[in-house]
């Protein structure tokens, strides 16, 4: 619950402010459930908070799309309010006064949309609070294009005298580059004191948060002003424009942390690897592979151009030709997938099984050695170790009502355009005949033929030549 700074200890409660829809998106979507690095906008902001102060401590305004907004951070265990409309920021804040009012120590606001916010930025945000008892510290930077932004205005000792927002700035205000980041460290108690006198009266007609700073300087309280070099950290986004600009200054960063740790990535600027994904030294990556959601890979893999691979574990030694697609599934050691593989979800392969081009497997186990490596669909099977399934085969898995699951025990031969009409069980160490149509069970070592016996007429073309000469 508490947060120890210097030899203090100082209760630091956080506020994400989450509810707007966020109009310049022009989306169905609201602006902090759009992703950037495989994660939404607010579950970014909420993470960065948690490093400084307990989930606990953690309150999420929420008000579009509110359920789903708590769906993304509800698992993190941080708390949520509801905004029911949402009358601008500081209205968002103000919802928070009845359930945060006694809480003492320190309150930092965010907003939802920053999503490169460093926590290391935060606490030192925090500490300059601390340091200078201020009643407010704003985090601000220089821009070379402020537009959009609220403007900073200092006074002659440098403190923040107040924000104009750029809809409501004059043209002289609106050349100051210094901008509002919209990060705040608050003294709590005077915040709650005095949040209540904020007024719409703007022409947005909105509760702006940062009329506060102007209200606690008329109550003679001082608010400092932080300000950040490394202005890329503050980005708020608006616009897809300022999604896609986030979105690759965090693939960059993750990049750049995995080859510091080892991973070799070709053309890594191609490359799309979402947040949460683990890769083990000596793995290669070739250009453009995906790598989304909860995917580990191990070691010494090489996953190949194109590929792309989601909520999979890859274990060492994986090898997968480019341009396959793996979803949901579990890959063992030494295990060779692709190229042109697809993998769907459910799916396990064994240690050092092979899945060859144009092979599709879905809820189906590989068994250890065990090879596929031309042309099939095996769907919801269970594949002993070492079978071999042949070009072509495929398991016949739905009826046209319902799924069924095929057996291939260890050992087995699948011959080259087997069907396998499920539910079948191919018994261990048996052999199934090419083109067979396969609908009963299949003892152990037996020998299964289902396809018309071969003829063979001797002569006939020469007696069919003969007979069209008449
Ligand atoms: C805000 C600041 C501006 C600052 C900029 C930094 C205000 C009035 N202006 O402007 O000074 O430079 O951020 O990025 O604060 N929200 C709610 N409820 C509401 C309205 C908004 O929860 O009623 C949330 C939004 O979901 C969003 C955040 O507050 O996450 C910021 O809102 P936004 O509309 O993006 O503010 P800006 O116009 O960018
Ligand atoms: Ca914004």
């Amino acid at each position: 619950m508490n947060q120890k700074l210097g030899e203090e200890h100082v209760r630091i409660s956080v506020v994400v402010l989450a509810a707007g829809l966020g109009t310049r998106m022009k989306s169905k979507l609201a602006k902090v459930l759009h992703r950037v690095g495989g994660m939404s906008l607010v579950e970014h902001v909420v993470r960065a908070a948690m490093d400084l102060t307990p989930a606990s401590e953690i309150t999420v305004v929420v008000g579009h799309q509110a359920e789903d907004v708590r769906d993304q951070v509800a698992p993190l265990g941080v708390n949520f309010i509801h905004q029911v409309e949402q009358q601008g920021t500081g209205h968002a804040l103000l919802s928070c006064r009845e359930s945060l009012h006694s809480t003492p120590g320190l309150l930092l606001v965010l907003y939802g949309d920053t999503p490169l916010l460093s926590a290391a930025t935060l606490r030192r945000l925090v500490d300059r609070q601390r340091r200078h008892r201020a009643a407010a510290t704003l985090i601000t930077t220089h821009l070379d294009d402020p537009a959009g932004y609220g403007r900073v205005i200092l006074d002659d000792q440098g403190h923040v005298r107040s924000i104009v927002e750029q809809k409501a700035a004059s043209p002289q205000q609106l050349s100051i580059r210094l901008i509002n980041s919209g990060i705040y460290c608050f003294n709590a108690a005077l915040l709650w004191k005095h949040i209540g006198e904020i007024r719409p009266d703007n022409p947005a007609n909105e509760y702006y948060l940062t009329d506060i700073v102007d209200i606690l300087h008329r109550h003679g309280h001082c608010v400092q002003a932080l300000e950040i070099k490394e202005a890329s950290e503050l980005l708020g986004i608006n616009t897809r424009v300022d999604l896609a600009v986030v979105d690759k200054v965090i693939r960059d960063r993750k990049a750049r942390e995995l080859m510091l740790a080892g991973v070799t990535i070709e053309k890594p600027e191609t490359v799309t690897i979402d947040a949460h994904v683990t890769i083990g030294p000596d793995t290669i990556v070739e250009p453009n592979v995906r790598l989304l959601g909860a995917t580990s890979i191990g070691e010494d893999c090489r996953i190949g151009a194109c590929s792309v691979i989601e909520s999979s574990r890859l274990a060492d030694r994986v090898t997968v030709g480019p341009m396959s697609i793996v979803a949901e599934t579990l890959v063992a050691a030494g295990a060779r997938i692709g190229p042109f593989s697809r993998l769907r979800p459910g799916s396990e392969i064994g240690p050092g099984a092979h899945v060859g081009n144009f092979v599709e497997l879905k809820n189906t186990k590989l068994g250890a050695g065990a090879k596929a490596n031309h042309l099939a669909y095996l769907g919801d099977a269970d594949i002993g170790d070492r079978v071999n399934v042949g070009a072509g085969s495929i398991t016949c898995n739905y009826d046209g009502e319902a799924k069924h699951r095929t057996g291939i025990g260890a050992g087995a031969f699948i011959g080259s355009n087997a069907t396998l009409v499920a539910p079948v069980t191919i018994g261990e160490d048996s052999y199934v005949g090419a083109a067979s149509v396969i609908t009963k069970d299949v003892p152990e070592g037996a020998l299964a033929l289902g396809r018309a016996r071969q003829v063979v007429k001797e002569g006939w073309v020469r007696r069919r030549r003969a007979k069209k000469q008449d």
